[in-house]
C-alpha cells in the first residue's frame, strides 16, 4: 500500500469514512471563490471536534503531508484551496460549528471555528447581544476563516477588525498539540500574546478550532442613510463631520463610486439605487444609539443638515425601517457580486491614511487611464477605515482572461508603487494567500519578512501548515 493510501485509511479511522472525501466533484473545496485557481486535494477531511483535528494533524505530519485549513472558502486571495499537486489535505472545519457557551456577565461567546458568521450573529441577537463583525460573505464564511484572515468588514470604524473582537483561542498546533487559550480575559500580560500570532496567519501556523469573542449590548436604534457626495474629498469631509457629530454612534461608513454602482444596476436591475446616475460617489452611513430611536434620528438629521449646508453631501435618504435599511446595505454588499458577474477582475484591497485617499485616487486614476486605456476602475470600500477596494475591470467587451494575463502584473505594479508612495498597505483586510505572496515580498521590509519567516519556522518547522501561503521559506 502507498503512503497516501495508508494515511487515508488512518484518517477514515479518525473522522469516519463519510468525512474523508476523495471522489466526485470536490470543486467547492478545490476552487477559490473568485475562480482564480483550481487545485486538486488528496482528500477533504472534515473533523467533528478538536481532538479529531489534533489526531488528523498528527497523522498528516507523520506522513509529511501538508494541510490547508478551510472554512467557508470565501477568501479573496487563494489561501484556502489546495495546490495542484493532489498531495495536500484540505482540513475543512465546517462540522465544528457549535456555539459552546455565552457568558452575558463577561460579554463573551465561545464558538467553534466552523460556525457560520451569520449563525453566530443571529444566535447572539436572539440572546440580546450584538456580535458586530459583518461582511457580505457572512452567510457562508466562518469564524475560523474570519480569525485566520483577521477579516474587516463594514463595522470596523466602531468595533475594529476580527482581532479586536477576539479574547481567546483554542488552536491545534502544527505538531498536533492542543493549546487551550479560551480564557475570555480582557487583561492578561503573561508573556507573548500567542493569540495574536494565530489571528491573521491564514492557516500557516496552526488550526484555530474555537475562540472567545466579545459581545456588545444590542443598540436601541440603528439608522442607515445613503448620501450623494460630490467627490472623494467631500466624502472624507463627511466622515470627519460624522465622527464629530455621532462620535462612537458612527458604526458604518462605506463609499461607493459611480461605476461600481452602475455594475449593481446592470447585474441586479431589481435593486433601486438612488443617486447613481447623478453623483460621482455615494456613502452608506450607519448610526447606532444605545438610548432611543428618536434621539438617534435627531442626531442623524443634525449631521445630514450640516453636511448639506457645508456641501459635502448634495442629497441624502434615511431608511424609515429595517427593510429599507437592509435595501441600502444590500446595494453596497452587492458590489463584489456584481463585479464577479461582470467578469474576472483585478482586486486591490488597499489602505491609506484617510486624509490622503482623495489625492491617491486622483493621481492613480489618471496614471491608470493613461497607461491602460479603457480599463474600468471599480472603486468602493470601507472609507471609514481608510480601506479602499480599488479594483480594475477589463475594458468593456474584451476578453477578461486575456486582459488579466497580459495586464495584471503591470497594473499591480503601478497601483502598489502608488500605495508605497502613500505609505499604505497592499492588503488591508483580505490577507496575502498565494495571490499576493510575491507582492508581499516586494513591499514588506526585509527585517519584517525575516521575522515572519522565523516565526513560521519556529511554529511549523516542517512547513506543513498551508505551505506557500503568506511567506515562502
Ligand atoms: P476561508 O476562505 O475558508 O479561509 C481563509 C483563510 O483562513 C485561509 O488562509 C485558510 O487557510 C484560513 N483558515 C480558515 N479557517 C481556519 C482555521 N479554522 N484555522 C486557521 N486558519 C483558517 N473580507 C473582509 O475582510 N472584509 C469584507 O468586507 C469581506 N467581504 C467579502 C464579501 C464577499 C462577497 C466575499 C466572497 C468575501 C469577502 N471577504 C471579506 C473575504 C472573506 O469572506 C473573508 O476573508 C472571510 O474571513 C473568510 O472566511 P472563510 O471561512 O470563508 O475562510
Ligand atoms: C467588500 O468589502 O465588499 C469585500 O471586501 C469584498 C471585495 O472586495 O470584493
Ligand atoms: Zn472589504
Amino acid at each position: 500500500m502507498s503512503t497516501h493510501a495508508d494515511l487515508l485509511e488512518t484518517l477514515r479511522g479518525i473522522v469516519g469514512a463519510a468525512n474523508v472525501l476523495t471522489e466526485g466533484d470536490l470543486s467547492a473545496w478545490e476552487m477559490d471563490w473568485r475562480k482564480r485557481e483550481r487545485g486538486k486535494a488528496l482528500a477533504v477531511v472534515r473533523p467533528g471536534n478538536t481532538d479529531e483535528v489534533a489526531q488528523v494533524v498528527k497523522a498528516c505530519a507523520a506522513a509529511k503531508v501538508s494541510m490547508v485549513p478551510q472554512g467557508g472558502n470565501t477568501g479573496m486571495v487563494v489561501g484556502s484551496t489546495p495546490d495542484a499537486t493532489g498531495e495536500q489535505v484540505v482540513l475543512s472545519l465546517t462540522r465544528m460549528n457549535k456555539i459552546r457557551t455565552m457568558d452575558g456577565g463577561n460579554l463573551t461567546v465561545t464558538v467553534e471555528a466552523g460556525c457560520i458568521l451569520q449563525t453566530l450573529q443571529e444566535a447572539c441577537e436572539e440572546a440580546g447581544y450584538l456580535f458586530p463583525l459583518s461582511l457580505a460573505a457572512e452567510g457562508s464564511c466562518t469564524i475560523g476563516g474570519n480569525l485566520g484572515t483577521n477579516a474587516g468588514g463594514t463595522q470596523v470604524v466602531r468595533f475594529g477588525n476580527t482581532r479586536e473582537l477576539c479574547l481567546g483561542l483554542e488552536v491545534v498546533t502544527a505538531q498536533g498539540e492542543v493549546w487551550n487559550g479560551l480564557t475570555g480575559l480582557r487583561k492578561d500580560n503573561t508573556g507573548y500574546d500567542l493569540r495574536h500570532l494565530f489571528i491573521g496567519s491564514e492557516g500557516t501556523l496552526g488550526v484555530i478550532t474555537a475562540a472567545v469573542m466579545k459581545l456588545y449590548p444590542l443598540p436601541a436604534a440603528q439608522l442607515t442613510a445613503l448620501c450623494a457626495v460630490p467627490s472623494l474629498d467631500a466624502a472624507v469631509e463627511l466622515l470627519g463631520l460624522a465622527h464629530k457629530t455621532l462620535s462612537s454612534g458612527l458604526t458604518g461608513f462605506e463609499v461607493m463610486g459611480q461605476f461600481a454602482l452602475s455594475l449593481v444596476v446592470k447585474h441586479f436591475p431589481q435593486q433601486r439605487v438612488p443617486f447613481h446616475e447623478t453623483s460621482p460617489y455615494c456613502v452608506v452611513l450607519e448610526h447606532s444609539d444605545n438610548v432611543s430611536e428618536s434621539r438617534a434620528r435627531e442626531q442623524l438629521e443634525r449631521l445630514l443638515e450640516a453636511a448639506l449646508e457645508q456641501g459635502c453631501a448634495t442629497d441624502a435618504v434615511v431608511a424609515e425601517n429595517i427593510t429599507q435599511a437592509r435595501a441600502l446595505w444590500h446595494i453596497r454588499e452587492s458590489i463584489p457580486l456584481a463585479q464577479a458577474q461582470e467578469g474576472l477582475n483585478i482586486k486591490h484591497d488597499i489602505s491609506i491614511a484617510v486624509s490622503r485617499i482623495p489625492a491617491f485616487v486622483q493621481e492613480t486614476d489618471a496614471a491608470l487611464a493613461q497607461a491602460f486605456p479603457g480599463a474600468r476602475l471599480v472603486n468602493y470600500g470601507h472609507l471609514g477605515d481608510g480601506n479602499l477596494h480599488y479594483n480594475v475591470q477589463a475594458p468593456a467587451d474584451t476578453d477578461a482572461e486575456a486582459f488579466l494575463r497580459d495586464q495584471e502584473k503591470p497594473i499591480n505594479a503601478l497601483v502598489y508603487a502608488a500605495v508605497d508612495r502613500y505609505n499604505g498597505s497592499i492588503s488591508a483586510e483580505h490577507g496575502i494567500g498565494s495571490l499576493k505572496r510575491d507582492k508581499l515580498a516586494e513591499h514588506k521590509s526585509p527585517v519584517a519578512l525575516a521575522l515572519m519567516r522565523d516565526i513560521k519556522k519556529a511554529l511549523d518547522p516542517h512547513n506543513l501548515m498551508n505551505p506557500g501561503r503568506v511567506v515562502n521559506l
